[in-house]
Order: C-alpha cells, then structure tokens, then sequence
C-alpha cells in the first residue's frame, strides 16, 4: 500500500500588517466588534508587486527545502485558490516554472475556502494510485484585491497568505487516514463575487457596481458552516474509522472564532487540541488551513505518530475535513518554532494607507 506523507511543509504571510484600527479608519467599524464577533485582531496584505503564484512559490520553496527536495523531481502542483493571477492560465504553472519544476504537471483548484483539503484529498489520491510519487499542494489567496473596501460586513474579515506540503509517497504507515468532501450549490449566491464570469462578464457596469467584489450574506453562512463543520469532522472521522478522542491536534479553518469554539463545544475538544491563529491573519480561505497546520507543527503542538483533523468550509458551499496521521520530524522546519511565518519585508503598518 502506497501512502501520501507530508515531507515538507511551509508557509508566506506578507509583511504589511493591518489591524483592526487601521481598518476603523476606511470603514465604521471598531477593535471590540471585530474581536469580539470574529477573534480577528490584524491580517496580512500582500504588496502591490506580490502576486499569486509569488507567494505560493514563497510557501513552496520551504516545503521543499524541509523535504531535501530537488523541484525538478516534482511531478505534480495543485494550487488551491479562488484569487488566481489571472481567469487563464492556471497560477500552478507559473508556480512550477518559477519553482523550477521542469517535469512537473499543473492545475489550478477552485473549492474556496474548503480548497486546500480538496487538492490535499486530490494528491494524496494521484500517490495512492501509484501515477505519481512527489506532489505539491499549495493554498494560496490574494484576497485583499477582491474585498470591497468600503464594505465592512467583508473588509474586515479576509486576510491574505500562502501555504504549501509536499506530499511524498511511501510504504511507511501515515498520510491519509480518512478524508470526507462535501459540495451544496444551494449557497451558491451567499458568498459570491457576482462578476467576471460566464453569468455576468467583466464590463464597466459591472466595475462600477462593485461586482468584482466579495460579497456575503454572513448570518446565513455563520449557521451553515456551524453545523457542517460538525458533519465534515464527524463524517472523515467515520472514514478513519476513528472518534473524536483518537484525534490529538484539530486544525479548523480559521473563519471566525466563534464557529471553531461552538465546534469545540459540541465534540467537547479542548483548547490545548485546537490551534488556532486568525487573531493574526483573519480568514484566508484556502490558505487558512495550510498555514494553521505549519504553525501547529512549528509551535511543537504535533509530534510524528499524532493524528491530526483538519475540517474546512467555505463558499460553494463546500466543506471537507481529512485525518492525517503525522510523520515527519517537526525539527526539520527551516524556522525556529513561533518564527514558522516566512516574511520578505520588515512589518510595516497599513494606517490612512490606501488598499
Ligand atoms: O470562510 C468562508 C466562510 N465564511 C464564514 O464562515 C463567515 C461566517 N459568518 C460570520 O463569521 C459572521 O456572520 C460575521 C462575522 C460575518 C458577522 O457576525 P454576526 O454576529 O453574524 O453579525 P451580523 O451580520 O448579524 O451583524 C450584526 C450587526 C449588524 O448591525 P445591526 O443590523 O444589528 O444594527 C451589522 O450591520 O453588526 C453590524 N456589523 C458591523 N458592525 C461593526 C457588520 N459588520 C460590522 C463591522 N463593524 N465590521
């Protein structure tokens, strides 16, 4: 039996910081309404020169040098984002090519939020068959380019960053212990950028109308995701042939805290199995799962033999949760632990700055 192990992991968080008061400034919004009702307290946003495919070959260049990885020994990458460099081509073959990755296939996933799991579940299939041996799988978003800045039921909840494993085959037990993927196009319109598609092309209503934009109907997608993100865990859990109990690190999307405390609740999942990191990077869609995990492992909360629940939600709807069983050794990260965030350029703040 062939398994898919994490061998290299890491993660890009642009440099420029903006937080919650920095935010007050664009929109009528406030430090206590944004912490007390998200547990969102900065995000990082990408520089005018950061693209895409820049900040996923950021994450990507450490999850192969963590792995001792040549790129030209790739065989596939997947990027998982919805906030690509362009609608064509795919960002994963300007990933590759930047990468040096000259034998390597490319094609871009689109599952929003839930992406990450949907190209981890993806890779971890193309090993198990046995087509490839060494597979990329990068979560990445851009999404400041796409808030609507005068918006603050959005503006204040999105985040931008990188993050990326390598998935390596072998016959050593771990990997992918039970994976669950889950799609319900009935949400389709509560989180939606409304233009720029098939339905409503790109044209000067639709760039006045703000249609390019995030748009969201919160409440809806608070319930929703509540109660699916309960049903993903529960249902790759199922898969694993394992319980709640069997799990030692639950790393959640980081959407909104209460979301991940209310799933606590219902599985009784203590604080010290639960990491958690929006307060520093908001919600960064396919993104915010690779880099909770990488920050896990660089906080020394994972250990090799420790199996992990990953659980994801996002717009589509779609939603996902995988169990891996951990192997690698956490000391080969490049980073000392708590300095897991890979950053180009010293901190600089976003206040009055124009976004
Ligand atoms: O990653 C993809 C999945 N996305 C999610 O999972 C997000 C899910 N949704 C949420 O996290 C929450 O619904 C939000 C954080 C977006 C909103 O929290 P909420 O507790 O559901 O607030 P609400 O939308 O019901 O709004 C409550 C009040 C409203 O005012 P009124 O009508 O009660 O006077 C809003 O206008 O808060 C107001 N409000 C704000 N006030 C200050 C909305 N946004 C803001 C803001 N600052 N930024």
């Amino acid at each position: 039996m062939t398994n898919a192990l994490i061998t290299g992991w890491g993660m890009y968080a642009p440099s420029r910081v903006m937080t919650n008061d920095d935010l007050a400034e664009l929109v009528d919004t406030n430090d206590e309404w944004i912490v007390t009702r998200t547990g969102i307290r900065e995000r990082r946003i990408a520089a005018d020169d950061e693209t895409t495919t820049s900040m996923s070959v950021n994450a990507a260049r450490d999850a192969l040098a963590v792995a001792g990885l040549d790129p030209a020994e790739l065989d596939l990458v997947i990027v998982a984002t919805c906030t690509p460099d362009y609608p064509l081509p795919a960002t994963s073959v300007t990933v590759a090519s930047a990468l040096g990755a000259r034998h390597a296939a490319g094609f871009d996933l689109q599952a929003a939020c839930s992406g990450f799991l949907y190209a981890y579940a993806t890779g971890s299939s193309f090993l198990a068959s046995g087509m490839y041996r060494n597979v990329l799988v990068i979560g990445v978003e851009i999404l400041s380019r796409f808030l609507d800045w005068t918006d603050r039921s959005t503006c204040v909840l999105f985040g931008d960053g990188a993050g990326a494993v390598l998935l390596q085959a072998s016959d050593q037990h771990g990997g992918l212990l039970g994976v669950d993927l889950f799609s319900d196009g009935t949400g389709c319109e509560a989180i939606i950028v409304p233009a720029g598609g098939t339905v409503r092309p790109a044209s000067v209503e639709t760039v006045e109308a703000r249609q390019h934009k995030i748009r969201m109907l919160g409440s809806e997608v608070y319930k929703y995701a509540t109660r699916q993100m309960g049903e993903s865990a529960l249902a790759a859990l199922r898969n694993a042939g394992l319980t709640v109990d069997d799990i030692d690190q639950f790393v959640f999307h980081q959407a909104n805290l209460r979301i991940i405390n209310s799933v606590q609740r219902q599985f009784g999942i203590p604080d010290d199995k639960t990491f958690v990191n929006i307060a520093k990077y908001g919600n960064t869609s396919a993104a915010s799962v690779p880099m909770a995990l990488v920050e896990a492992v660089g906080s020394g909360r994972v250990h090799p033999g420790d199996r992990v629940l990953m659980v994801a939600f996002g717009g589509g709807y779609t939603a996902g949760g995988a169990v891996i069983e951990w192997t690698a050794d956490p000391a080969r990260a490049l980073l000392a632990p708590g300095e897991q965030t890979r950053m180009g350029r010293p901190q600089q703040s976003l206040a009055g700055a124009a976004v």
